[in-house]
This record gives structure tokens, sequence and C-alpha cells, in this order.
């Protein structure tokens, strides 16, 4: 039907199907079409603005992500200050704060409207016209960072306000917050990747606002809701309840959970009811926000240096418990990570036992002063991984003993550094027994390899039995090895050896994701296997090949590079592959291809292909291709500037030819 109308009336029509279901789905929560159906919308949208690029507007769904990281971010004014609340911590508070609203304004009575404290990050939007034009952070209340193109990317957010009277200019001011189940998500992947966790889904939100590259932000599950109208006078606009109900009606995720009270003590009730579920909610909250209702009022009870007259913060108090620090172990990642970890006495805290709590670094135990043998306060706050807040130092008896991060490794005795910039400390072994036992792990995990029975405890064995020292040797195990181990037996070891052999068909951006490349999560594996279909062509790239794919940026290209450009993980590679791991997507039929069994490397920079691509194309003739010079290469292609493979090439007599020269071959 749309197929007949102009380009352009469809373009409209689309724009407006997709933001529709966008506040549906991201500010409702209520979805009227399934998703495959939006993507769809999403899908002939994008491909017909490529075809009239006249009709790409700034506020269409398709422009969410804007191209280019930014240097840095502009410094923005805030035309109105923004100043934070003063804080209570009791019903009483509350009482008096009434008083003196009441006092101020000598009325008898006061409504207040009650809302979640939101933790996040607090965020200024500019609507013109009802288009977005700017998001900026608070920064120091007078000036923040104009945070726009990040701020896009979060789909709750709409590009452009909903209804017929849009207001010539908008300004709200709300949260940017991340939800705990994306909070937690977000940090699963970061663990596999190889990349530090956050601390708690504020600190999240804080950094994946300030990224400067958009692209990145954009995976990033943050989320937003506002709370204020700064410009509500001019708008009509009489109450906060009112103002709140005006942004729902344009679209914006507003305050939700908001209570109209007309006294302070319903004010109260409302908070403390609250407080009871606050674990109702996917997001965290730090109290309640009490404000007088009628904005006339506001005005009139103005504010002091830092905080309006008008509100005030309800602070929850954080759930802690105190208990002793038994000892203080350091903890060896997958990457090497040295993590220190107080053992706790096990104590009770708002829903589970706690044992242990990371101390994060040394900084963080030297700026908290924890020594074993100490009392210590451990709080749960919004975040569920609790935390050490400080020392009972007047609980502090006999001779409670320091720690020092130590400088080799707990694991292997190698030597712990730290590299530019960085406050954690890394083994940089590469036969850390500790490390090769988290990436075994991580290699049989669920995933990755998923090799059902290797789990922790039979990874230990094999580390410390000596009988596997990296990922090849899990596939050269003998029965009988296995089968002596503790606690195993030939039933066991029959299974163990059938489930290695089972994961010998996993397809290959499995094998990539579970090699454990630093930054290469699932997603990131499979986008490289679909660019780059076999090891061998992957080898070929260059970081910069690498980067053309999109989930990949310089980070994750510089990584992959270093990690096949090794020659210790590339033999950790072959082994695999003789073992009959699968190192390519599909098995090709090469049989009978003109370059059957030929050996090829390629080294420096083609002209007319990338060296994926002409790696690529040798394997689709039948050719075999290496990232080494070996006694079986027939072929060098040399390109431009071509490094040591060359020279070497020249040493071993083998034949090095042009692109010119291995386009004729592959054209026969
Ligand atoms: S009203 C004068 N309402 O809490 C500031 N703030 O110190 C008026 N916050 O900076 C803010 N939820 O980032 C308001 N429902 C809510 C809020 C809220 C969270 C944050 C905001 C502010 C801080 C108060």
């Amino acid at each position: 039907m749309g197929t007949k109308r102009s380009p352009e009336a469809r373009a409209d029509e689309l724009r407006r199907l997709i933001r529709r279901h966008d506040k549906h789905y991201y500010v409702e929560n209520a979805p009227e079409i399934a998703d495959f159906e939006y993507d769809q919308l999403l899908a002939e949208l994008t491909v017909l603005e490529k075809k009239h690029p006249e009709l790409a507007t700034p506020d269409s769904p398709t422009a969410r992500v804007a191209g280019v990281p930014l240097e840095g971010f502009t410094t923005v004014r805030h035309a109105v200050p923004m100043l934070s609340l003063d804080n209570t911590y009791s019903a009483d508070e509350l009482r008096e704060f009434d008083a003196r609203v009441k006092k101020q304004l000598a009325v008898g009575s006061v409504a207040y409207t009650v809302e979640l404290k939101l933790d996040g990050v607090s965020v200024s939007l500019i609507y013109e016209n009802g288009l977005l034009v700017r998001g900026a952070t608070r920064g120091d209340g007078e000036r923040g960072d104009d945070v726009t193109d990040n701020i896009r990317t979060i789909r709750s957010v709409p590009l452009r306000l909903t209804g017929k009277k849009l207001p010539g200019t908008l300004e709200v001011r709300g949260e940017v917050f991340m939800s705990r189940s994306g909070f937690a998500t977000l940090n699963e992947r970061r663990v596999r990747d190889g990349a530090p966790a956050f601390v708690n889904p504020r600190n999240a939100a804080a950094g994946s606002l300030k990224l400067l590259d958009p692209k990145e932000a954009e995976k990033r599950p943050l989320d937003a809701l506002f709370y204020q109208v700064i410009n509500a006078f001019e708008l009509g606009i009489a109450t906060q309840t009112e103002a709140v109900a005006t942004m729902v009606k344009m679209g914006l995720r507003a305050a939700p959970h908001l209570a109209s009270c007309d006294c302070i003590e319903d004010a109260i009730d409302v908070c403390l009811s609250r407080q009871e579920r606050r674990r109702e909610l996917d997001y965290d909250i730090d109290g309640m926000v009490v404000k007088v209702d009628l904005l006339e009022m506001q005005l009139q009870l103005g504010a002091t240096g830092k905080s309006p007259r008008w509100g005030i913060a309800f602070k929850f108090p954080a759930e802690s418990a105190t208990t002793v620090v038994r000892d203080i172990v350091v903890q060896v990642g997958r990457t090497g990570r040295l993590t220190p970890v107080a053992l706790l006495e096990p104590v009770f805290v708002s829903g589970s036992t706690v044992s242990r709590a990371t101390l994060h670094n040394q900084d963080e135990i030297d700026r908290l002063d924890i020594r074993i043998g100490d009392t210590v306060m451990i709080e749960k706050g919004g975040e569920v991984i609790p935390k050490i807040v400080k020392v009972v130092k007047s609980k502090r008896t006999g001779r409670p003993r320091r720690f020092r991060m130590p400088e080799e490794c707990p694991s292997c005795g190698g030597p712990a550094s730290r590299s530019d910039g960085e406050v954690d400390l890394r083994c940089e072994s590469v036969s850390c027994p500790a490390q090769l036992k988290r990436r075994l792990e991580h290699f049989s995990s669920r995933g990755a390899m998923d090799i059902e029975g290797l789990g922790k405890a039979l990874v230990e064995q094999l580390v410390d039995e000596g009988l596997v020292s990296d990922y090849g040797d899990l596939y050269s195990l003998a029965r009988d090895e296995v089968a002596a181990l503790e606690r195993m037996g030939e039933r066991s070891a029959d299974n163990l050896l059938s489930a290695l052999d089972g994961s010998k068909e996993r397809p290959f951006d499995r094998v990539l994701y579970a090699l454990g490349i630093r930054h290469v999560g699932s997603r990131v594996a499979s986008a490289l296997a679909g660019g780059f279909p076999s090891m061998a062509v992957l080898a070929a790239a260059g970081a910069e090949d690498l980067a053309a794919i999109d989930e990949v940026g310089p980070v994750i290209a510089a990584s992959v590079e270093s990690f096949l450009g090794a020659e210790r993980n590339m033999e950790v590679v072959k082994k695999l592959r003789m073992a009959g791991v699968r190192m390519e997507v599909l098995r090709r039929v090469s049989r009978g291809g003109p370059l059957e069994g030929v050996g090829f490397v390629l080294t420096g920079k083609l002209s007319g292909m990338t060296r994926p691509e002409a790696a690529e194309a040798i394997e689709a003739a039948g050719g075999r291709v290496s990232s080494a010079v070996s006694s079986r290469t027939d072929y060098v292609v040399a390109g431009a500037e071509p490094g040591s493979k060359e020279r070497k090439a020249k040493g071993l007599g083998v034949t090095i030819i042009d692109e010119e020269e291995l386009r004729r071959l592959l054209a026969n």
C-alpha cells in the first residue's frame, strides 16, 4: 500500500509509525507489535533514506547514532543553574521541612508531590519546536558537558516530542541511569571480554554517558526518566503534578509512581512504604523526593545558595552490618588482573549472606585503612555487591595486620606490574597457572566450547597435575591419565573425552570467543567470523581491516591483531586445528580447485584487495594460507612494505610473487 505513495510520504509515515512503537516499547513498556515487524519498518526506512538522502531528517529514528567519535565534549552553560537537594533521613526531619515551608509562605496547609529519587546522573535536555537539540550533564551546576550525541542513543528519549501544540522551547531535567538487569548483563559481557566490571549501575551510567564514541554509548543499556520542566510557567503549567503529566503527554518518560499528597503526613506515608519496597523496582533509588506541588509557591520559596527551599530528599538508609575481616587474599583473573578480596566472617545483610567483598586495589585499601582482623562496616546500597564502607576503629584490638598487594603473582610468582594509566596490577606471565585455569574455565564454558564435565574442579586438577598447559593439550588427554585423577574413574573419563570430541564441532565464532582474546566477547566474535570466515583469513587481517567491521573499534582491533600476531598463540591455534577443532565458518568444498594443496603466506600492503580478501580467494581456490613462512610454504605474496616474512622467504628459498602474479594464479 505504502509503496504506491511518494517516497517522501512513505518516509514520513514510517517515521511516525516507528516513533509510536518506540514510545509504546521504551516509554510505556507496552509494545504493540513484534520485534520482527518493528525491524522491518526500520529497515524499510533505512533503505528509503539511503536511496533518497534528501529525505533524511535529524530526528529520524535511523539517526540515533552519530557517525564520528568526539575529541572531547563542549562545555555548555545552564540558563538556570542545576542545584542539588538537601537530605533528610527521618519523618521528623520531613515535618520540620513542612513547618519551614508553611512559615515562609505564611499558609496553613501545603500540598506536596512525592517522587522516586533516582540514583543516576542528572541531565538537562532542550527541545526546540519539538526537536531534541541539546543534552547536557550537570557539571558544576553552572556549566556541564554537551553529551547530546550520547543522549540521542537512549531509546526511551524521544528525538521528537509528540502532540499537536509543541512549545517553541522546552527544557526538562531528569536522570540518566541503568536498570539493574541492564547493568548485570553489561557487567557479564565486560567480565567475559576481560574488561573490569563496573562497581554499580550509577558508575556504569556515568561512565557510559561520558564516552566519546556514540557507537560505544549505544551499546550501553542507558535509560532516562524526567522530573522537572524548567520553563513550566511559560507553558502555563501550574503544578509539579501537571508538569509531569505534560511531559508524559509529550512522549517523555517522566517521574513514575508520582504521588500527589495533601499534607506532609501523607507524603511521609508514601516515603516509608516505598522504602520497604525499594527492591521491587528494576532500578536503584536512594530515597524519595518531596516537592511543594504549586509552582507559584516554589517560586516564592526560592533557593539558598545550592539547594531549593521547595524540595527535599528523604534518603533511605543503606542496609549495613558489621563483621570481621578474617583475611585478605589476592585473586588472579583470566587476563591476569590481581584483585584483593576480603574474606569476611559470614554475615546476613538485606537478603543474603555475605562472606567476601572486593577491595578493588591497594588505593582503596589505603583509603579505608583496612587491616586483617579489623571490624568493618559493610553496606549493600542500591547495588547488589556489598562493599566495605569503613573500619570500626573503636573495635580495633590487638595488632591488626596491614596488607600490601604482592609484587609477585600469588599463583605463579611472576612479576606483577601496572601498565601506564591503570590502577590495576597484572601478572604478565604467559604460563601463570591461575590465569590458565581461568582461561580453561572460559574455554569450556557454555557460550564457548561447552565441554560438559570440564568445570572448575577438574580444570584445577588438570593444571595442577601438569596434564594441560594450554587449550590444545585438552584434546590430547589420554583416557587412563584422566581416569587416574581424584574423583574421576573410567566412566567420567570416557564422558569427558566424548564431550571434548563433540566440542570439535562448535562453529568458528564460538571457537574465536573461546580463545579468550581480550575484548572479544561472543558478539564481537560472531561479527569477526562474519567478516573473516576462517582463522587464516582473520590472521591475514591488519588492524585497519579489522576495524572496518561494525562491532570492532580500534581497541578490539589492536587486541585481536596482537593476539594473532603472537607466535605462541598461533601454536595453540595450530594444535587445536590439528585436533580437528573448526577454524573456518564452513568447511569449504575446495577439492579440485586450481590451487589445491598450494601453501601461501601474505605480507605487506596489497593494492587491489585487502589481505583478508586475498586469503579468502586463495582458500576458495583450494589453497592454504598461513601466517608464518615454513618449509610448507610455496609462495610468499609480497605487497608494499613487506615485513620480515619476505626476508625469511628469501632465506628459505621460497618463491616470492607480487599481487599481479597471485591474480594470474587465481584466474587459472
Ligand atoms: S528535583 C534542585 N527530583 O537528586 C534540584 N531530583 O540532589 C531539583 N534526583 O541533582 C532536583 N530523582 O540528580 C529531583 N525525582 C527527582 C529526582 C532528583 C533524582 C537527583 C537529581 C538531583 C539530586 C538531588
